[in-house]
């Protein structure tokens, strides 16, 4: 089992946790058109999922077997919350465990999360011992990686990665930014490169994870042959493309037909799925994706943003459809 990571085919393809968006019924839309060969879950507080709260992140940890393998995604910071919620989620079937240390997100950053850990490396040692304790009291032996930045106002890669690599990682996954650049700068593939470099320096078994504007499965093979990852993450490539997995050597290209088909299916997944648990609202973050390529999409784009309910974008679906302008 603690094995998973090094089994993987190389380069092997991660789609990227994405809080909001990859949920299960995105991740089954993604399975669906190409398969990446690991899924992430949406991060989760640990905090949140050990308080009366619960109920309100518990969701990002539902799967179906169709997004297997998948790795759960924790932040946090309290040693207590991370070995409870390592324990609990070790016992759920996950094929790992991921411990985010590169959020930017403010809130995030003030309880001390994400990329708050990377000043503070002893908490991040503890975060990191704590969740190694939380698996081994579950019984279940599953892989423990972390996902990470260059830094947070400034590269620290130079100490901040060193230390990481002592941590006994199955994984660790570079966004090649700091936390302040977001996603502004490009993504400096070449940091990259000089972690697996001493990684191999370091001869530690650690599995690396490029991530950082690569936009399909043939970019992530460009990154593979020129910086020797392991594996490349894929975050929002997959809004360009939901084909963006395929690795075939004449890549799918969904015409402007397939992309509302996937729509349709998304929308009538959502509603299988959710049905009125979760806000219509948040399946117009998907509209741009699919609404697209074809005369007049704007204005369907506009109009699919207008509407209130599942029913109404299934109604102007099929309106677009009928007409035959697609
Ligand atoms: C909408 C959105 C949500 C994100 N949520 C998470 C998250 O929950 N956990 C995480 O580690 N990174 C999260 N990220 C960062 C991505 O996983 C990824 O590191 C980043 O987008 C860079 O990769 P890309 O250039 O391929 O998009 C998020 C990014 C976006 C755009």
């Amino acid at each position: 089992m603690m094995e998973f990571w090094r089994s993987l085919p190389k380069p092997f393809l991660v789609l990227a946790p994405l809080e909001g968006v990859a949920d299960t019924v995105f991740r089954r839309i993604v399975a669906s058109c190409a398969k990446p060969d690991v899924f992430f879950t949406e991060f989760t507080s640990a905090d949140g999922f050990c308080s009366p709260g619960r109920r309100a992140v518990a969701d990002n940890f539902v799967y179906t077997p169709e997004e297997k393998p998948i790795i759960a995604q924790i932040w946090g910071k309290n040693p207590e919350t991370l070995f409870q919620t390592a324990k609990e989620v070790a016992g759920m079937g996950f094929d790992g465990i991921d411990i985010n240390m590169g959020c930017p997100d403010k809130t995030v950053m003030l309880h001390g999360g994400g990329a708050a850990m990377i000043d503070s490396p002893d908490v991040a040692a503890a975060a990191i011992q704590a969740i190694k304790d939380g698996i081994a009291a579950a019984g279940k032996p599953i892989p423990i990686s972390v996902k990470t930045r260059l830094g947070n106002k400034k590269s620290v890669a130079d100490t901040w990665l060193p230390f990481l690599l002592e941590q006994g990682l199955d994984a660790l996954t570079l966004h090649a930014r700091t936390a302040k650049e977001l996603s502004k700068v490009p993504a400096r593939w070449e940091e990259i490169g000089k972690l697996v470099a001493l990684r191999d320096r370091m001869k530690v078994h650690t599995v690396i994870i490029g991530n950082g504007d690569v936009k399909d499965a043939s970019d992530a093979r460009e990154k593979y042959n020129m910086y020797g990852v392991d594996g490349i993450m894929i975050g929002r490539g997959i809004f360009q493309n939901p084909w963006a997995f395929d690795t075939s050597d004449t890549p799918h290209v969904g015409t402007p037909r397939e992309l509302l088909d996937v729509m349709e299916r998304h929308v009538r997944l959502f509603t299988q799925v959710w049905g009125n648990h979760k806000n219509y609202a948040i399946l117009k973050k998907f509209y741009k994706i699919y609404v697209n390529n074809f005369h007049g999409a704007t204005d369907w784009r506009v109009r699919a943003m207008a509407t209130n309910s599942a029913d109404e974008i299934l109604a102007l679906l099929k309106e677009l459809k009928a007409a035959q302008i697609v």
